[in-house]
């Protein structure tokens, strides 16, 4: 058992391998509590969550979304946080991009990307998905089992995004392999490492994709982006729609691939639910709702306070951080009944909050639902059963599992399964 009170939740990458014992633990003192080694207010409760997530803007900024505590603010908290943090905020981590804006800058930019979200985009992008999920199964089920991490999960959902974009097919190699199928997110002491802009590798090719579709535009997402202006006419200029898309491209293939891992791994951990969605596969988007709510791959989201606040009535002083523990409300018995069953049937299934909420919250949630949908669909119906491989992870009453060492997603460093065809 992980006692919060003897551990870093933040450094430890330990922690990471046992997330459920650390949870339980902070939750016999939660809802909401400041731990000891980074003085962040940790929530574990589904209401304080959601409280955090609306009081943005007017209490909390995301400045520190990805990041959290490590590495620490570059100025010491003192009276007018919100003045501080507009001074300095240029010296932190993933300034550039979405996730860590606030207010009308982030509207402005957000609506941006979302304009091109359209249900015409979607839908082409899904007939891709279909064909590419024949092409990879085809490619493997003769194998009677792969790693799906590396094999199926990183090449789907970074070839799903790629094509969401227009990024031409014969870059598409490459891009698998720069993204490469290990962690490429802040995490544990690694975040101390990580340079201002984690994703500057890609800035220059898709800067060279947009300044390309300025003299040849297509009928692509990447021409929409080139041609996109903010709602009042401004244009931003082509750097800064480089970063929307790098964003939108490391956002979307990061965590949709950890959720298809862990929708194997449920498959394979419970016969009798695998059994019973081969009987009823129509109900293949509750069973990724309910793995989505046991399995957050995202499992932490931090913001700063920038005024004095109240998050289930604890008081959080200006300058401190919270970090929303997803895996913590998404079991908390207050709001799901049983929290630790998995069952697909609970009422209130899409609750969860593994996309957040509010102004933050995922715009790729329909796009990660559709292609773990399209690829579970695919592997059921080629297949008569699912099971974890024992050589790998150990016989059903003592498997082992290792997770990526890092405090903001949650995923699986490999997951070794095998199966019947059909
Ligand atoms: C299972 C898959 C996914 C999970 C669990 C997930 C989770 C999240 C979470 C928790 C946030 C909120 C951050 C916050 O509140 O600060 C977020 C934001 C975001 N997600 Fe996702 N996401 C997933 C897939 C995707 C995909 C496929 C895309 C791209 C199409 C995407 C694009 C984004 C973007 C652009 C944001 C930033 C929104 C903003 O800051 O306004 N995500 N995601």
């Amino acid at each position: 058992m992980v006692d919060f009170r003897e551990t870093d939740f933040f450094s430890d990458g330990e922690i990471a391998q046992d997330l459920p014992s650390y949870l339980a633990s902070l939750r016999s003192a939660c809802p909401v509590m400041q731990e000891k080694f980074q003085n962040v207010f940790m929530v574990t409760g589904y209401d304080e969550a959601v409280e955090v997530y609306n009081q943005q803007g007017e209490v909390f900024s995301s400045a520190v979304a990805v990041t959290g505590p490590l590495p620490p603010l570059p100025f010491t908290p003192n009276g007018d946080v919100a003045a501080q943090l507009a001074e300095h905020r240029h010296e932190m981590p993933w300034t550039d991009h979405l996730a860590t804006f606030d207010g009308t800058h982030h509207t402005q930019h957000r609506a941006l990307l979302q304009a091109l979200l359209t249900h015409k985009r979607l839908k082409a992008n899904e007939d891709y998905v279909g064909g590419l999920v024949i092409r990879l199964v085809d490619g493997l089920i003769d194998r009677g089992g792969c790693e799906i991490t590396k094999d199926f999960a990183h090449a789907l959902s970074t070839l799903v995004i790629a094509d969401l974009l227009g990024v031409p097919e014969e870059d598409r190699p490459a891009l698998l392999e720069a993204m490469g199928p290990d962690p490429t997110q802040l995490g544990g002491d690694e975040g101390f490492k990580v340079g201002a802009d984690p994703l500057l590798h890609l800035h220059a090719r898709f800067l060279g994709y947009l300044t390309e579709r300025l003299d040849n535009p297509r009928d692509d997402m990447l021409t929409d982006l080139v041609q996109a202006k903010f709602k009042d006419g401004g244009d931003p200029g082509l750097h800064v729609k480089a970063q929307l898309a790098c964003f939108l491209f490391g956002a979307g293939q990061d965590t949709s691939a950890r959720l298809v891992a862990f929708a194997f791994r449920t498959l394979g951990d419970m016969p009798e639910v695998q059994a019973k969605l081969r009987s009823e596969p129509h109900r293949i988007p509750e069973f990724i709702e309910e793995v989505l709510r046991t399995q957050p791959p995202v499992k932490t989201m931090s913001r700063l306070a920038i005024r004095d606040g109240v998050v289930g009535g604890v008081d959080i002083p200006a300058g401190s951080i919270v970090t929303v523990c997803s895996g913590g409300a998404n079991r908390d018995p207050r709001r799901f009944a049983d929290p630790d069953t998995f069952d697909y049937d609970r009422p209130g299934v899409r609750d969860h909050i593994a996309f957040s909420r509010g102004s933050h919250g995922c715009i790729g949630a329909p796009l990660a639902r559709m292609e773990v949908r399209v690829a579970l669909e695919q592997f059921l119906s080629r297949t008569s059963d699912i099971r974890i491989a024992e050589a790998q992870h150990g016989p059903a009453d003592a498997r082992r599992y290792a997770y990526e060492p890092t405090y903001m997603l949650h995923g699986l460093q490999a997951l070794h399964v095998e199966w019947d065809k059909t």
